[in-house]
């Protein structure tokens, strides 16, 4: 935790906000916020829809310049198992549109993918302004709370070590873990004001033959 020291009190400010309502998704343009997640759960439809798609179409990875009118039809027609996945889309869909409400932007770069290994098993910073992540079915994202990181540790500064023996987590238990079904934005380097504070977060490891269901947006424009 950051704090701030207030004439008559002291403020413990976090740079995470959580919460199951939605809303909480527009705290990311807190100065202080680099992580704001929306506790969803899935519903069932969507649940039966993430394993179907793992199971049949388990090398998945689309990429689609969505526009929120039209991000149903895109998704709906890029895939058959998508095809077959309408409560998916939908939501996707519904996701693409709070995305480009919030950061008004026409259109969304999504990128649906079925992961059997992690694309990014080490903590480390994007060098973008803003990433949504959220996984459909498998373990989720791992990431850091800023007062819990070295970031002198980061990239080359781990000298090659794991993020276990580098030293950039610098409490024990450090490591948070979003849930199947939360809708985080991660808040990168490329946010104005945010050098320096991106969100350290890293993809989590798979147990063997094990696959996860992992959905990004980004700003394309
Ligand atoms: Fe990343």
């Amino acid at each position: 935790m950051a704090y701030s020291n207030t004439a008559e009190q002291l403020e413990v400010v976090s740079s995470v906000s959580v919460s199951d309502e939605f809303q909480i998704l527009t705290d990311i343009y807190n100065e202080h916020i680099n992580i704001a997640i929306w506790q969803h759960t899935l519903s069932s439809n969507i649940l039966k829809e993430s394993q179907y798609i793992i199971e049949n179409a388990p090398s998945l990875q689309e990429v689609i310049a969505a526009e929120p009118e039209h991000a149903f039809e895109q998704l709906s027609s890029s895939h058959r198992a998508l095809k077959a996945s309408p409560a998916l889309c939908d939501h996707i869909a519904v996701l693409v549109d709070m995305f480009c409400t919030l950061f008004e932007a026409k259109r969304a770069g999504v990128r649906l993918s079925v992961l059997d290994k992690a694309m990014c098993p080490k903590f480390h910073v994007d060098k973008i302004p803003c990433r949504l992540v959220t996984t459909f079915e498998g373990v989720a994202t791992e990431w850091l709370l800023n007062e819990h990181v070295d970031r002198s540790k980061l990239g080359a500064g781990s000298q090659g070590l794991d993020d276990e023996q580098s030293g950039i987590m610098t409490v024990k238990n450090a490591i948070q873990t979003l849930e199947a079904g939360d809708v985080a934005l991660l808040k990168g380097e490329g946010w104005a004001g945010n050098e320096g504070k991106g969100l350290v977060h890293r993809s989590p490891k798979l147990a063997e033959g094990k696959k996860r269901l992992l959905l990004t947006l980004d700003l394309i424009d």
